[in-house]
């Protein structure tokens, strides 16, 4: 399937990314040993399912159905198509990838990253060595922000000059289009001799990371108190930088998330540099933008709820309301907590210490139960018209919710908090559901990607999965035409290949898989099935079995064509009859082997 790339190279960077060690990278593996199980990372579970094979280099969930190799979890986990996934597990191995012109990845990318990686450490050196960066020293000190912490978040300082990239960017020989591109230069309306200058100038900066890791924008501080300009300058809209789809510092919090099952969701970077210093490890924050459902679904990969920390002003009152219907949509648990006036977290944590950003978290009630506090506050319900217009609001919030179950959930703390009944509130509630084809509807049990299929061609494919060898039995008894189900098939005639050529079975399915690696995933389950424990012996006694009985499906329908019109019945009695003795005698292995294997020669292709 992937084509672009030498199957050598992919072969080469197979063999170099062990299964185990890739994905312990991601989400830590209990233990070592052959086969691992620990906690799903693409579904939410309590008890484990998921399972690491080292031996078969393939990972499987029992629980959601994802499955494959160690591309296609990069591809999961990283949300990244299959040629992202090389691209990333070749820079892990050590391997390099050559492309023709024309295809492969855009060079383009590769070259903003590099350049960002390369501006941040500018700029982080500047903060730590350059005398003029005294003023930013100052700064960061005065506000704590120096040390571990400074490191760890790679602050930094863009000095009070228009051209010190520009500068940087000649003598490194990178082209000023470049960093254009990236979003870290601005181009001047009248040109002239120096047509740029640099965006970010006196100011504190932050480098924003994608999931991955990899710096792909700035946010920028200005120093000066009641500046006159913007208070943050972030970079643009560019390849690499997408605003809403940014959560700042989701990079260092993912894992923790997963573990946690809730993330702490702030509004400012530094609030979320505050929580991660002060051991909130989960903490995130969008770049400076309202939350949209992006947002929401980057984060319902990771955790089952938000609880929301937002300043303690009007502005972020409202915001708490409003980003808790972004999350509540993607069907997600909201909490809100509330901080004293006039603190967001960092100046709770800085001036009353982590017990009590402990406490807010711990304290933090539902959003439904904060929006009805905010919306009393604001209301008196104990008038006919404060009240409709309040339980209007409330059921506008809880009719966001994809999931029948929260919302009845929902209802019934409404009725109890409002004094009324949850059978009115929910015929309120009906007219107010709306179809939304954009947003998946929840499903209360993870779906299973795997459609159903033929019971016994999925049995065949889990024992020969289990016991390989037996595949050239079956080939000798059964032409893969018979196996109706195409994954099933291909799986089949992907174990034919591995054996006959002494090829990795994995890698002879990347070859023939298609974008989605959706074989991969069908291959890792057939190899995960329980079908598995048994002897050679019982796996071929079940193998035959199965032939048999695909052979009496074919027959059958063969039969049943010839006997749907009395004209074809008139011309084909003999072969009827012929089909019925052959349908007897499929009954058995002793006296259906023959019958199976005549057949099979038969048919075309064999
Ligand atoms: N923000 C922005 N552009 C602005 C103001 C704010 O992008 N002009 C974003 C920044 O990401 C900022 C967040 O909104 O972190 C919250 O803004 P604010 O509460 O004003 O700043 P704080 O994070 O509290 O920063 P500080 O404590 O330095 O004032
Ligand atoms: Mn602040």
């Amino acid at each position: 399937m992937p084509g672009l790339i030498p199957k050598q190279v992919l072969e080469d960077i197979r063999f170099r990314c062990d299964i185990a060690d890739v994905i312990d990278s991601y989400i830590t593996l209990p233990q070592k040993g052959t086969i691992v199980k620990t906690l799903c990372p693409f579904h939410k579970e309590k008890t484990p399912s998921f399972n690491v094979n080292r031996q078969r280099q393939i990972f499987h969930c029992f629980g959601c159905g994802a499955g494959g190799d160690v591309f296609k979890f990069v591809m999961l986990y990283e949300n990244l198509d299959f040629m992202g996934a090389v691209r990333l597990l070749a820079e892990r191995a050590g391997v390099v990838l050559e492309f023709a012109a024309g295809g492969g990845p855009s060079p383009d990318k590769e070259l903003l990253l590099d350049i960002h990686e390369k501006v941040a450490a500018r700029y982080h050196r500047y903060l730590l060595k350059s005398p003029d960066a005294q003023v930013a020293r100052d700064y960061l000190a005065q506000r704590q922000l120096t040390g571990d912490i400074a490191e760890t978040f790679l602050i930094g300082y863009a000095p009070d000059s228009w051209d010190t990239l520009i500068r940087w960017a000649r003598n490194e020989k990178i082209p000023v289009d470049k960093l254009e591109l990236a979003g870290l230069v601005v181009r001047k309306e009248d040109g002239g001799s120096n047509p740029y200058y640099d965006r970010f100038r006196a100011r504190i900066m932050f480098p924003i990371r994608n999931e991955q890791g990899r710096i792909i924008g700035f946010s920028g501080r200005t120093m000066i108190k009641d500046h006159k300009g913007a208070k943050y300058v972030n970079s643009p809209e560019t390849p690499l930088f997408h605003k809403s789809h940014i959560l700042y510092a989701l990079d260092r919090a993912r894992r923790e998330i997963v573990d946690k099952r809730e993330a702490i969701v702030c509004e400012g970077q530094i609030d979320v540099i505050r929580c991660h210093q002060a051991g909130f490890t989960t903490a995130v924050a969008s770049q400076g933008t309202a939350f949209t459902e992006d947002h929401a679904r980057i984060l319902k990969r990771y955790a089952d709820g938000v609880v929301l920390v937002f300043d303690s002003d009007d502005a972020g009152r409202s915001a708490a309301i409003k980003t808790s219907g972004v999350f509540m949509q993607a069907g997600m648990a909201v909490r809100v907590a509330a901080l004293p006036p006039g603190e967001d977290p960092d100046s709770l944590i800085l001036k009353h210490g982590a017990a009590a950003f402990q406490k807010a978290l711990d304290e933090a009630t539902s959003a439904l139960d904060y929006q009805i506090a905010v919306l009393c506050e604001q209301d008196d319900i104990r008038t006919e018209a404060g009240l409709l217009r309040v339980s209007k609001a409330v059921l506008g919030s809880i009719s966001l919710s994809p999931n029948a179950v929260q919302r009845d959930l929902l209802v019934q703390q409404a009725g109890l908090r409002l004094g009324l009944s949850p059978a009115a509130l929910q015929s309120e509630l009906r007219p107010m559901i709306k179809v939304r084809p954009n947003i998946r509807q929840e499903e209360t049990v993870a779906p299973s990607p795997v459609a159903p299929r033929p019971r016994d061609e999925m049995l065949l494919a889990e024992h020969l999965a289990a016991s390989p060898e037996l595949v050239e039995h079956v080939m000798e008894y059964l032409p893969p035409v018979l196996i109706t189900d195409p994954q099933c098939r291909a799986l089949v005639q992907s174990l034919a290949v591995s054996r006959t050529t002494g090829t990795d079975l994995m890698a002879v399915i990347a070859e023939r898989d298609d974008t989605e690696q959706s074989l991969a995933t069908f291959a890792a389950a057939a190899l995960s099935a329980p079908t598995r424990s048994g002897t050679e012996l019982s796996h071929r006694e079940a193998v035959q079995d199965l032939i048999l009985a695909l052979w009496r499906v074919e027959l059958q329908r063969r039969r049943l064509a010839i006997g749907a019109s009395p004209e074809r019945l008139q011309a084909g009695r003999e072969e009827y009859h012929m089909l019925t003795t052959d349908l007897r005698k499929l009954r058995s292995w002793e006296t259906g082997k023959d019958v199976a294997r005549l057949y099979a020669q038969s048919m075309p292709g064999a």
